[in-house]
């Protein structure tokens, strides 16, 4: 299968989170699972990390119409592995700081840039001759592909044998625009209707990679669920969802254990495995605690925390729990993001020195080091599509403190029982809930020997993308037009 996957954000390239995980990840195991040929499509943003990567350009450039102006787009490639990615450049909509914002929120033309990114997709694989059975979209970003494929591109004899699947990696972006956006993009005004792109008065993207995709799927059995439950989960597009339930399902993501890997972390003081965590995690809760100079306590717990700050995460709920168990416990804490939540946490460490240690920003290095070092791993998630955080963690022996939610309802256990629990839950995310959980984890650290069976649980989880990558495959077979 010749398989093109289009996307905003793909580590090591660029990330802002576990979105970028998953579409690196996915590539990769798409183009060693049998003889497919991937092509992932990035935008070149100012901060593509090349690393050892060198992006050779292609010669010519093409244009594509954005509202009633024509951009020119030139593209560069690289071979990742099997994989080769291909960078849609364009300095006015790409060379910027951020990817999606600024500090001080979204950038205003974020309906022109990814309206720009989808049809470069579509017209870039033209340029390079790169026919493809299958499109794999992700998010907002790249929801317009499904549509043009079937609006403006369905007379196309280039993509004739084109079909597309949609993942949704998290409901609660839509990229919502205004009527003029809808025109922008060089849609037909006739399709300016409730049943496909007409919401609320203005375009929603997310529901029109919804409706036009041949297949839609999402992060995680769970999440697949609630989503289409009438209530909070669906942030308004439940309805469009059930409508096209026969065509969703959830896929529960895994984690890329070339990345992380306890045992051969360049990042951490000591590798361990599953036999030798003790000493190892031991080391490293001493070297990050030294890091981060706040007190070496061997009774307290070590909770650690890496997360984007956003009010899906319910780091405010843990900022009001927090004052209550530094008494039992010490924080180290890695987030960027929403600025009251960063206040809030710098305001903790100011007040407890010994027992909060707050970094606020993006640092692959110290992440690594938080998940090995930390006895817990708190998410109190208000609601959560999959969460790779909680598997990483588990795979670095750091116990769970998660909600009953979404990805973490799906691989987080806890029973009562140590010998089937590898994790905690908590009950909803709320203040009591959350002090209930983090409370049981405090006894339960006190009891070594059923703590270290917990920890073996989490750390042999089967976390990999093997058995979810396959299920994508499956899904793409059975909609590939030639077969
Ligand atoms: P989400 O995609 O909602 O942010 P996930 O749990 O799926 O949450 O994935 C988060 C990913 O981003 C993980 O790989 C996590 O380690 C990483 N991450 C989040 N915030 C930071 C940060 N400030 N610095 C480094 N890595 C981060
Ligand atoms: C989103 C979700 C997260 C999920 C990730 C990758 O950012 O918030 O739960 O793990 O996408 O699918």
């Amino acid at each position: 299968m010749k398989i093109l996957i289009a996307a905003s954000e793909a580590f090591p390239f660029c990330k802002t989170g576990g979105l970028g995980d998953v579409v690196g990840a996915l590539s990769q195991m798409f183009s060693r699972l049998g003889d497919h040929e991937v092509a992932l499509f990035l935008p070149k943003y100012r901060n593509i990390e090349r690393g050892a990567f060198s992006l050779r350009a292609i010669s010519g450039n093409f244009l594509i119409p954005v509202a009633d102006k024509l951009e020119t787009v030139s593209m560069s490639h690289v071979q990742w592995g099997k994989v080769s990615v291909y960078f849609i450049e364009n300095s006015k909509f790409f060379d910027r700081p951020g990817m999606y914002r600024t500090q001080y929120g979204d950038y205003k033309d974020n309906d022109e840039r990814f309206m720009f990114f989808s049809r470069a997709v579509l017209e870039g694989a033209k340029f390079i001759g790169f026919k493809p059975d299958i499109i794999h979209c992700h998010d907002w970003q790249t929801a317009l592909v499904p549509a043009y494929l079937k609006t403006l591109y369905q007379i196309d004899s280039f993509f004739v044998k084109t079909a597309s699947v949609f993942t949704i990696n998290n409901i609660a972006y839509q990229g919502m625009f205004a009527k003029k956006a809808f025109l922008k993009a060089g849609f037909d005004w006739n399709d300016f209707t409730p049943d496909k792109f007409e919401y609320y008065g203005g375009i929603n993207f997310m529901k029109a990679g919804i409706i036009f995709s041949d297949m839609i799927t999402t992060v995680s059995p769970t999440y697949s669920k609630e989503i289409q439950s009438y209530g909070e989960f669906g942030k308004g597009l439940e309805g469009v969802l059930k409508h096209r339930s026969k065509k969703l399902s959830g896929i529960l993501n895994g984690i890329d254990d070339e990345i992380w890997d306890p045992v051969s972390d360049m990042f951490i003081k000591r590798g361990y495995d599953a036999k030798t965590f003790a000493k190892g995690k031991a080391y490293c809760k001493r070297d990050l605690l030294k890091e981060c100079a706040i007190e070496e306590n061997k009774e307290l717990l070590l909770a650690g925390v890496v997360s984007r700050l956003d009010n899906q995460k319910g780091l405010d709920i843990l900022c009001k729990v927090m004052p209550h168990l530094t008494d039992k416990m010490q924080f180290v804490i890695l987030g960027a993001g929403d600025e009251k939540i960063s206040n809030a946490l710098k305001k903790l460490a100011k007040i407890y020195p010994k027992r909060v240690f707050f970094k606020s920003g993006f640092d692959e290095a110290l992440a690594h080091k938080i998940y090995a070092a930390s006895d817990i791993f708190i998410m109190p998630s208000r609601f959560e599509p999959c969460g790779l955080s909680q598997m990483i963690a588990m795979l670095y022996g750091s116990l769970p403190v998660a909600t009953k939610t979404g990805g973490l309802k799906d691989t987080v256990f806890y029973t009562g029982e140590p010998k089937d629990s590898n994790g905690f839950l908590i009950d909803a995310a709320n203040e009591k809930s959350l002090r209930s959980a983090l409370g049981k984890a405090v006894s339960f650290f006190k009891r070594k020997l059923l703590w270290n069976t917990m920890i073996k649980n989490a750390m042999n989880g089967d976390y990999s993308w093997d058995k979810s990558a396959e299920e994508y495959l499956k899904i793409f077979k059975s909609i590939q037009k030639d077969s």
